[in-house]
Parts: structure tokens; C-alpha cells; sequence
């Protein structure tokens, strides 16, 4: 009889494809970013992220405690200042936008989910680069450290649990380590965004963070076409202390992941960027792509290639599908 070798076999039912999975995605493994804005009494949208919004605080409270009601496994927060200066003050400022929300969402639900920060200056200068400028413009690397570092120990105070360096500063994640051990944060975590790429994708979070930005980033973040720099990057970032790892953006970059996977023994995330997020609305909106099954098979394949923890704009919306059993 042939063919003697049936692979539908483990096809025939819903129960046992169930039963042969090899790749589920938990709620737990979710991380939803967040941007909350400094000065709007209402939410605001964001244009290029359909779905996606600038909170306030008020809003950003009702968001966290429906996203942890739905089961993510924590949330990344981004803050938007009214105010910027050169050396990005208001990160390192207690009184910022930043701190002020992580200390909303710590009171609000404390240890119910795991509170992560972006660390990163891009945000809060008005040049838009992730760190300080020298005298001919550039991004001064070791002058960086010290903001980041005082950066880190800000958040920590505000009651984060993780600190997610984003910035691609050489030495970033040991400066870090080291500022929160001296102020007595060792039970603050640091989630580095390890191998981070100088990406097309990351086009509408400049939106959503209204970035003053002129020029790239390509001085700081890598060249997509590295794959084997990344494993270097990571390397650097495990031997300084990281405690998670991330490759980013997601989709685009699933040979990044899996490479990175089998190189280390720390967990590995992924970052589904605003463009990728961007993207994908586009076509639902357009009725060209099914929404929840193109989300779960994204999701399901960054899960595949090896990223345990996902970032992603779908986090709550996913969480609800899974538990739907799709
Ligand atoms: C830097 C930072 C960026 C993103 C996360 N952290 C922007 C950048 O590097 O230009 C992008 C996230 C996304 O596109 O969803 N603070």
C-alpha cells in the first residue's frame, strides 16, 4: 500500500493536532507595551498603530489592570514628555512622566505582573538620539552610561521589576547592574534589548513617542544584514548581567532568535515592533488578511524559533484567542 508513510495521520481531528503541538503560546509568556503621555486629559490615538494609544495616567491604570485581569505576563512602559532637553532630563527626574506612571501602576497592581521600563534617553531629548551628544554631535557613548545609570536607579525607586535598556550603548547593561546594586536594587531585573537593529519597522513607535529624531540610528543599532553580530552583542550583554535577552524586531529577524536561543542559558524575548504591528492592521483593515489567525501564527512562530517572552501590541487581544482555544 502506498504511500506506507502517512503523516496526515496526526491531522485527522482538532484533539490530535492538539495532542502533537509543539509550539503554545501562554498568555504569561505576553509583555503589552504601554506609551503614556505627559499633559492630555484624554487618551490620545496613535495614527500608524490603529488600536494603539497615548494614555493618560487614568487611562494607563484602567489598561494595566485589564491587561493583568486578562493574564499577560507584564507590561513595558513608554513615557511622553511635554518637555525635552539635550540631555534628556525628565528621565531622571522623579517627577517625570516616566516615574510618575511606574509608581501609578506599582500602587495599582504591585506584584500581580511584572513592571518593566524602557531605559533609554530617546524619549526624553530633543535631538531624539537614545543618548547624550558630544561636542560634534555624536552619540557620546561612556557619557550615556552615566545618565542611563542614574537612569535605572529612578525606576527602580518608582517600583519597577524589570529595567529594558534599549539604547545600544557599549557597557550599558554593566553600569546598570552595577548603579543598582550600589542603591540596593538587586531584586531589580535587567531585560536587555541585546540584539537591537537599526530597523525600518520601528517607524510608527516614532509616532507614538512623537521622537524629534533627524537622521538614524545606524551609528548605535546594528546592520540588519548581521546575524552573527548579534550572538556577539548577546554575549557581551549575558557576561554583564543581563537577566533576559531580546532580539528585535521579531519577525523579520526569526534566524537572530533561534541563533540566540541555542547560544545561551538565559530566557530570550522578542519584540514585535510597531512596524510589524502596523503592517498586519493595515491588512485587516483592508479585509486582506484573517486578524486572529494571522496574530496567533505570528505569535506561535516567534514562539517556535525560540523567543519565550514576546513583546507585543496584540498582548491583551491575543490573551483572550488563546484562552478561546484557536
Ligand atoms: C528606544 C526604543 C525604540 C523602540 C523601543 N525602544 C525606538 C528606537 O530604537 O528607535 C521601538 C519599538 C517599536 O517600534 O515598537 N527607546
Amino acid at each position: 500500500m502506498y504511500p506506507d508513510v502517512r503523516p496526515r495521520r496526526l491531522r485527522t481531528t482538532p484533539a490530535m493536532r492538539r495532542l502533537v503541538a509543539e509550539t503554545v503560546v501562554r498568555p504569561a509568556d505576553l509583555i503589552l507595551p504601554l506609551f503614556v503621555r505627559e499633559g492630555i486629559a484624554e487618551p490620545k490615538p496613535v495614527p500608524s498603530m490603529p488600536g494603539v494609544l497615548q494614555h493618560t495616567r487614568d487611562s494607563l491604570r484602567k489598561t494595566v489592570v485589564e491587561a493583568v485581569e486578562a493574564g499577560v505576563g507584564g507590561i513595558m512602559l513608554y513615557g511622553v514628555p511635554l518637555t525635552r532637553d539635550e540631555v534628556g532630563s525628565a528621565g531622571t527626574d522623579p517627577d517625570g512622566i516616566l516615574n510618575v506612571a511606574l509608581r501609578d501602576v506599582a500602587a495599582e497592581v504591585g506584584d500581580a505582573t511584572v513592571v518593566m521600563s524602557d531605559l533609554c534617553l530617546d524619549e526624553f531629548t530633543s535631538h531624539g538620539h537614545c543618548g547624550v551628544l558630544d561636542a560634534r554631535g555624536r552619540v557620546d557613548n561612556d557619557a550615556t552610561l552615566t545618565r542611563y545609570a542614574d537612569m535605572a536607579v529612578c525606576q527602580a525607586e518608582a517600583g519597577v521589576h524589570l529595567v529594558g535598556t534599549s539604547g545600544m550603548m557599549d557597557g550599558q547593561v554593566g553600569v546598570v547592574r552595577e548603579a543598582l546594586d550600589a542603591a540596593g536594587h538587586t531584586d531589580v531585573g535587567i531585560l536587555a534589548y541585546a540584539a537591537k537593529y537599526a530597523s525600518a519597522f520601528f517607524g510608527p513607535f516614532r509616532e507614538a513617542v512623537e521622537s524629534a529624531l533627524q537622521g538614524d540610528r545606524r551609528a548605535y543599532q546594528q546592520d540588519p544584514g548581521n546575524g552573527r553580530e548579534a550572538l556577539r552583542e548577546v554575549a557581551l550583554d549575558v557576561a554583564e548581567g543581563a537577566d533576559l535577552v531580546m532580539v528585535k524586531p521579531a519577525l523579520p529577524y526569526l534566524d537572530v532568535v533561534a541563533a540566540v536561543r541555542a547560544a545561551v542559558d538565559v530566557p530570550v524575548a522578542a519584540y514585535q515592533v510597531s512596524g510589524e504591528y502596523a503592517m498586519a492592521e493595515a491588512a485587516f483593515a483592508n479585509g486582506w488578511l484573517d486578524r486572529d489567525r494571522t496574530i496567533l501564527e505570528m505569535l506561535t512562530s516567534i514562539r517556535r524559533a525560540g523567543a519565550q517572552q514576546i513583546l507585543t501590541y496584540w498582548a491583551t487581544e491575543a490573551t483572550a484567542l488563546l484562552r478561546a482555544g484557536y
